[in-house]
Formats: structure tokens, C-alpha cells, sequence
């Protein structure tokens, strides 16, 4: 948690939190067993801690990303990686596992295929050799779009559920599922978060 903080964006820090909950839930409803959860819970703590790296400035900007810019933000997963690869072989393993998970949290996005290492072209493809990292990495894509477009970002308002609906539904590559059982949790909190956060009026 203490490297999160470390990121100076508070839309980053509590996003992660909220984004781990919501995964951890996800699991949950899909009986996924209990060291994978813990595996996920972290995963989305950290999926972006990568962006400790990504200079605050391109983090704070309200208007479009220049190409350049885009570069820079479409490296944080794979520094996300990078950061707890080490991990390998040390008691921490569950850190590694980690990595391997959010290390493709933006691959299940329609045009969401993140660079593997910041000197290599984006790639055009999926990692799908590892069946277990596929499904959690689906799952942490999911959450993360889902609270993206449910919260306001510095460049955006939070979105309501139609609209949530429809560009899930549309850019969302993963298991479908995922992306119903995520609308069904916007049902259901919805209007305290908008009391919480004093958003706009979100359409139940
Ligand atoms: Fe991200
Ligand atoms: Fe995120």
C-alpha cells in the first residue's frame, strides 16, 4: 500500500482499492479458490503501480494524450511487472504470480494491447499460453474498465449505466460474463456512491 501512496495521483490510489474489491468479488462469484483470490485481490492493488514510472504530469493531464504520451502511459503494466518480477524466486513468489496477472490488464480492451517492454512496438496479440493468468487477467481487465467508466477520471465525468453497459459490452474482449456481473454490482451501489462521491445522477 505503501508504494501505492508513492504514486501522487489520488485517482490511481483509490481506484486500485476499489478495483481489488471488485475483483476479489468477481472471484468470488466465479468459485475461484482461495490462494488465486488472494492472487487477484493483489493484482488489482497493484495493477497499476507501474505508473509510479509515468511522469505526473501526462497522469494530471485534462485533455487528450499526445502519441508521445500515450507511449509513455502504455508502459505501466509491463513496469508493473517489471517491478515485482524479482519475486520469482523468494518467499514473496505471490508477488510474481502478481505480476503475471496485471502485467495484462489492458490486453482484454478491443484496442487495449499494452507493449510487453517498453522497447518493443505494441503488440498485436493476446497472452494466452497461461490458462490460469488468462482468467484472472480477464477478470482484472474487467474491474478495471467497469470502475473506470463508473468514476470520474481528471479527463472525464462517470459515466451512467447505459453508457457503461454499452462500452463494456463493446470494448470489452474477456468472458462476457464478467462484464453482467460487474452491471448487476452497479445496480445494487450505485446510488450511495453517487451520494458518496456526489457524481451526477447515475440512471439505475
Ligand atoms: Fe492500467
Ligand atoms: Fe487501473
Amino acid at each position: 500500500m505503501g508504494m501505492l501512496r508513492d504514486i501522487p495521483h489520488p485517482d490511481t490510489f483509490e481506484s486500485s482499492q476499489r478495483v481489488s474489491k471488485l475483483v476479489i468479488d468477481l472471484g468470488f462469484a466465479n468459485a475461484i479458490e482461495s490462494q488465486k483470490l488472494r492472487i487477484l485481490g493483489l493484482a488489482g492493488l497493484f495493477h497499476d503501480i507501474g505508473k509510479t514510472r509515468t511522469p505526473l504530469k501526462i497522469l494530471m493531464k485534462d485533455g487528450p494524450l499526445s502519441d508521445e504520451e500515450w507511449v509513455d502511459i502504455k508502459k505501466h503494466p509491463r513496469d508493473g511487472f517489471d517491478m515485482f518480477k524479482g519475486f520469482k524466486d523468494s518467499p514473496l513468489h505471490i508477488l510474481y504470480e502478481t505480476a503475471r496477472v496485471l502485467v495484462a490488464h489492458h490486453e482484454w480492451k478491443s484496442e487495449g494491447y499494452y507493449p510487453r517492454s517498453s522497447d518493443i512496438p505494441v503488440e498485436t496479440e493476446r497472452r494466452t499460453h497461461d490458462a490460469d493468468a488468462v482468467l484472472s487477467s480477464q477478470m482484472l481487465a474487467a474491474a478495471d474498465m467497469f470502475d473506470a467508466l463508473c468514476y470520474p477520471r481528471v479527463y472525464k465525468k462517470a459515466f451512467p449505466y447505459e453508457t457503461v453497459e454499452l462500452i463494456l459490452r463493446k470494448d470489452y474482449k474477456g468472458n462476457p460474463l464478467y462484464v453482467t456481473q460487474l452491471l448487476g454490482r452497479f445496480n445494487k451501489s450505485s446510488q450511495q456512491r453517487t451520494k458518496q462521491l456526489n457524481l451526477e445522477a447515475i440512471t439505475e
